[in-house]
């Protein structure tokens, strides 16, 4: 059952995260850890600059770096493979893996609106994962994709909604900074300062939000149909989007309906990266907060659950706010999850 992975982007702020997740993983062995030309043949603990607090994890101190070729991914035996590449360059090594039969779990949005490739998060679309059948048939491997960081949060506050028919979204972000991975917005920019604009951000959450909680008809998933405005802002936070949200719906829906839609939603049973509640509704006045609330979750789904709070109703609309771990659930926690699902459900 155990599968040997690779890692492509492995020291950035990304790929960070998923050596910290993938430490002690019980289905994934990290084999083999890609980086840019310039650091081919360095120890991976002498190289990377850490952002993660504490150490270097012992496991991979040791670990050489290479460059991307395909020879490395034979000799190591690579059964799977994690990216946190920028999207440019994602687009080709990715590619040139799934044209040589390999699995990718991508980060990057180089691959995530293209129509036979699914933007998973398997608490709420889990059968878009079927798409990777095409892909197998075309390619000979495939390509899953987890939403950009902001998406993901609020894909998974409004998923448990969809039933009562919302019709607009009007969402503002505060991004914190490590969502620009690593030396990433310059500090002159960004201390005691919020940049309002995020290169392709507004537009990245509203196709993908479309798209994720859409419906699979036939080889294609058909967009959830909701006008989605986003203003989107990096502020000097370290870790964890917050969100403001206000919803229309197509009827009247009461807040108190809302919370309980979104309590009752429930974790994905035997994945290890699986929250159990993968959203967490507080009731606090000032609630959710980075610092407080971007960790929530148990174990390794430490970081996976979406925090929400700050319900109103005003007229007919209602607004909350929610926070995400852009890195966590928004990022490597998402691919290892759906990488463990994948695994589970046979397609791998
Ligand atoms: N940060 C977030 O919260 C977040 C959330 C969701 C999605 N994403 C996506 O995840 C991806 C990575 O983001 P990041 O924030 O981790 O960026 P980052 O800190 O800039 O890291 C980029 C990584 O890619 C490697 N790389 C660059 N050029 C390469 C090449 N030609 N060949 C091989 N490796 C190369 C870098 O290696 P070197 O160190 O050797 O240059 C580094 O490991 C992006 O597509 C981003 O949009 C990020």
């Amino acid at each position: 059952m155990r599968k040997n992975a690779a890692l492509l982007g492995a020291t950035g702020a990304m790929g960070q995260r998923f050596v910290k997740m993938l430490e002690k993983h019980p289905f994934f062995d990290l084999r083999l850890l890609i980086a840019s030309e310039q650091r081919k043949g360095k120890k991976y603990g002498k190289e990377v600059r850490w952002l993660l607090g504490s150490d270097v994890p012992e496991y991979v101190k040791d670990m050489e770096i290479h460059d991307f070729k395909l020879t490395n991914f034979e000799r190591e035996g690579i059964d799977i493979v994690f990216s946190a590449l920028p999207a440019d360059i994602a687009r080709e090594y990715e590619g040139k893996l799934r044209e040589h039969g390999y699995t990718v779990f991508s980060n990057s949005s180089a691959y995530r609106m293209e129509r036979d490739v699914p933007i998973l998060i398997p608490e709420i679309n889990a059968e878009h994962i079927e798409l990777v059948k095409l892909q197998k048939e075309r390619y000979g491997g495939y390509i899953v994709t987890n939403s950009n960081c902001s998406t993901s949060g609020l894909a998974l506050a409004l998923a448990p909604l969809r039933n009562y028919g919302i019709e607009r979204v009007f969402v503002t972000t505060y991004q914190a900074v490590s969502g620009a991975g690593y030396p990433g917005v310059a500090s002159l920019d960004i201390c005691g300062n919020i940049v309002p604009y995020i290169k392709r951000e507004e537009e990245k959450m509203r196709r993908e939000t479309r798209k994720i909680l859409g419906k699979l008809e036939k080889d294609e998933v058909k967009d959830y149909p909701v006008d989605i405005i986003a203003s989107c802002a990096r502020v000097p936070v370290r870790d964890g989007h917050l969100e403001a949200v206000v919803l229309k719906f197509r009827k009247d829906v009461e807040v108190e309906e809302i919370k309980r839609k979104m309590e009752s939603m429930k974790g994905l049973e035997g994945l290890p990266t699986a929250p159990a509640k993968p959203v967490i509704v507080r009731d606090e006045e000032d609630r959710p907060q980075p610092i407080l609330d971007a960790y929530a979750g148990e174990g390794r789904a430490r970081g996976m659950s979406v925090v929400t709070g700050r319900f109103a109703k005003f007229g007919e609309y209602i607004r909350f706010y929610l926070i995400v771990h852009n890195t966590i659930r928004g990022g490597a926690g998402a691919s290892i999850l759906n990488a463990e699902y994948a695994l589970s459900n046979g397609y791998l």
